[in-house]
């Protein structure tokens, strides 16, 4: 295995660990308001120092990219962390939330690890070498269109005023699709695009910490990522579908006549 990999796996264990500890410890929490419907708690923040010592450890010269301490360092080597990606949820008890950690060299993904604690579920990929879950090999689903899939999602509940949109978008799937699920964690639902789980997914307005590690495990699953326009922006603009090939192709279509000039750009 790669040893990059390897250290970002202890990284994300050990903070996986610490957050399933305190699960139990949730009412004596101070919950912190960042903006509007965006909590953060000491338990974030003691997952992504937790993260950061380790990679720092075995790789004191590479740069960071953190939800909650943001950018330091100055490297063609760049850790994207998201230390709990699925904050709200595990603030309720709701049992999903993920660890995510990601490599970029020179702004190319290479190594990416979400760990779910609660179910013990370690995604890892490495560029070039395929996506697995606790070391299976992982493959994204063959549908060629919505009809029948199950879609992943998430609301805007950020920024409401892409509410209008977004519900057009969920009328058009949601006419086709199986069913559409609203998990909480976008790391998760972009792991489980890649496992095989959902067939696609779609959001507006993600960060590259929710996303950067599940974006690798998609493209090493088989599957492709992109905005709403089809093309490789979302890192910038936070708008993402994600699929096989033939289905992420159809969503994009599906999603195009309820594009409002925002969401185009
Ligand atoms: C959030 C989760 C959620 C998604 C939000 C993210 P956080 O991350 O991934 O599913 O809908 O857009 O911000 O704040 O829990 O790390
Ligand atoms: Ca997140
Ligand atoms: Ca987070």
């Amino acid at each position: 295995m790669q040893p990059m990999l390897n250290i970002a796996i202890r990284a994300a264990r050990a903070a996986g660990d610490y957050i399933s500890r305190q699960v139990n410890n949730i009412p004596n929490l101070e919950i912190e308001s960042k903006s509007t419907n965006d909590f953060v708690t000491q338990v974030d923040r003691m997952a992504e120092a937790k993260i950061i010592e380790t990679l720092l450890k075995a790789y004191p010269d590479h740069s960071i990219l953190a939800e909650e301490s943001g950018k330091s360092g100055d490297s063609d080597y760049q850790w994207i962390i998201d230390p709990l990606d699925g904050t709200t949820n595990f603030l309720h008890g709701f049992p999903h939330f993920a660890v995510s950690i990601a490599l970029a060299h020179k702004g190319r993904l290479e190594q990416a690890v979400i760990y779910d604690p609660m179910k013990q579920e370690l995604f890892c990929a490495s560029k070039g070498e395929g996506a697995t879950v606790n070391n299976k090999r992982i493959r994204v689903t063959k549908p060629a269109t919505t009809e029948g899939a199950l879609l992943g999602t998430g609301f805007p509940f950020r920024a409401k005023h892409h509410f209008p949109a977004y519900q057009g978008m969920f009328n058009e799937f949601f006419k086709s699709a199986a069913d559409v699920r609203r998990a909480g964690s976008a790391a998760l639902d972009l792991a489980y695009v890649a496992a095989g789980r959902l067939d696609g997914f779609w959001e507006i307005g993600l960060q590259p910490w929710d996303m950067a590690a599940g974006v690798l495990l998609i493209r090493e699953a088989g599957g492709l990522i992109g905005d709403f326009n089809g093309d490789d922006k979302y890192l910038e603009n936070g708008n993402i579908v994600a699929g096989n090939p033939k289905l992420f192709a159809d969503m994009i279509r599906k999603l195009q006549p309820h594009l409002t000039a925002e969401l185009k750009s």
